[in-house]
Parts: C-alpha cells; sequence; structure tokens
C-alpha cells in the first residue's frame, strides 16, 4: 500500500499530517528516509516514525443494512453517506465493496481492504450478489430464459452475463416480487435489466454477497463486523 496510507493505518494522524511528517524527513523504510508519500511499502518492512516502529491496524470488515436515502459515497451530497452511520475510528478511511443507489436498501459491505473488495467488485471474480426487487408490472415467465440469456442494455456493447431469477410466492400471487442473482454490478444494473424487458423496478433491497447475507436481527442503520468466516468467504 502507499507510504501515507500506511502512516494513517498505523497511527492517528490523518493523510495531510501525514503527508507533512513525510516531507520534514522523519519516516524511515528499513532505515532509509523516504519523502515520497506515494511509496509502496508492505506490512513486512520495517516503518519508523521519529523512532518509533509502525505496526499497521488490521484490515475492518463491516456489513451494514442500508437505509432508504443514504448513499454510497465516502462524501455527504444532497443525501448523507452511509459511512456517518459507522461509528469506529476514521470510518470515513474505509471504502463501500459496491454501492447501492440512493434508493435502493440491505446488504454493504465496507472495508479498508483494496484487495478483498476487488474480489467482490471485479467482474472476472463472479461474485453473486441477490437482490429481492419488486416490480411496476407482473413478471412473466419467459424472462427467467430472457435474463439467463442475457439482455442488451442500452448504451452497452455486449449482453448482461447469466442472471438467475426467481419468481416469489406472495399472498396474492400477483408475480411482481422476485430474487434476481446477477455476478456483475454495472450502473443501475437490476433497474437497466427490467427496463430492458419493458417493466420498471419499485423496490429494491440487496440480501446478499457471496456468502455473506445480511443478518436479519440488522435494522437498517446497523452495521456489524463481519465473522472470520464471512470474510474468508470472499476470495
Ligand atoms: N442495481 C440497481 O439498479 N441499483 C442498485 O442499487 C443496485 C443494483
Amino acid at each position: 500500500m502507499r507510504l501515507d496510507k500506511f502512516i494513517c493505518k498505523s497511527t492517528e494522524l490523518t493523510r495531510t499530517e501525514a503527508k507533512k511528517s513525510l516531507k520534514r524527513g522523519k519516516l524511515k523504510v528499513n532505515g532509509e528516509v523516504i519523502t515520497n508519500a506515494a511509496t509502496q511499502v508492505h506490512e513486512n518492512n520495517h516503518i519508523t516514525l521519529n523512532g518509533q516502529e509502525l505496526q499497521a491496524r488490521s484490515s475492518r470488515y463491516i456489513m451494514m443494512h442500508k437505509p432508504l436515502d443514504t448513499i454510497c459515497s465516502n462524501v455527504d451530497e444532497v443525501h448523507p453517506s452511509l459511512l456517518n452511520f459507522v461509528d469506529v475510528d476514521k470510518a470515513f478511511d474505509l471504502h463501500i465493496a459496491g454501492r447501492l443507489d440512493v434508493d435502493t436498501t440491505g446488504l454493504v459491505l465496507i472495508t479498508d481492504d483494496g484487495r478483498w473488495s476487488h474480489n467482490i467488485i471485479s467482474p472476472k471474480k463472479q461474485c453473486n450478489k441477490i437482490y429481492r426487487v419488486w416490480l411496476r408490472d407482473p413478471v412473466e415467465q419467459s424472462i427467467i430464459q430472457e435474463f439467463k440469456d442475457g439482455v442488451q442494455l442500452q448504451g452497452e456493447n455486449s449482453l448482461t452475463k447469466p442472471a438467475e431469477l426467481v419468481i416469489v410466492e406472495t399472498d396474492n400471487n400477483d408475480y411482481r416480487e422476485v430474487l434476481l442473482t446477477i455476478t456483475e454490478g454495472k450502473y443501475h444494473q437490476v433497474k437497466r435489466m427490467f427496463a430492458a424487458v419493458r417493466n420498471r423496478v419499485v423496490g429494491l433491497h440487496r440480501e446478499q454477497i457471496g456468502e455473506i447475507k445480511l443478518g436479519e436481527n440488522l435494522a437498517p442503520g446497523e452495521w456489524r463486523y463481519l465473522t472470520k468466516d464471512e470474510v474468508e468467504s470472499i476470495n
């Protein structure tokens, strides 16, 4: 990781303060003064600040139940960032592994481990994401096959990757609630997939990422650390 990031991970300094210490020549990597904040370092390097050895804090892995009207961003905009709800040290150093729209609720994974989140986001890794979707119009059975074969989204060069659609049996059985499993995360993907088959998403909730399910007792806005098994299930 970058040296300035390593300093933040192992001290209480902000990124700006870390850069200042670097400029002042206070930092040594394996005995050599380093002033370039972008220098790549590894946890096995011997890194000292003012002569004190630095140890990086271990990475953090969090699940959160995203409420409506919050955004998956590291800065507040019209709506607040959901990181405001995560009351840990330096919450805004964390990032969100797979964003949800402002009007989508459900499972969000938050971490400061870029390699781990890459395994969730990268289309090559084919990590499943399961969404519960509420629709304006009843779905027809033929959509199951259409989604399996891939649909053409506006502005994209290729069809969507195979997706699994299951129609949920509800009390009134009106075919307006489905579970959709996708492995990609294109911009507004679920909404655009239903638009491609002339339907419209009226409610969207993410239930699962890979093997990690949204905890049933997490109310909107609540979060918890992932268990070791949950962290290791993403690879
Ligand atoms: N697809 C969407 O359209 N929106 C989301 O928030 C997530 C997936």
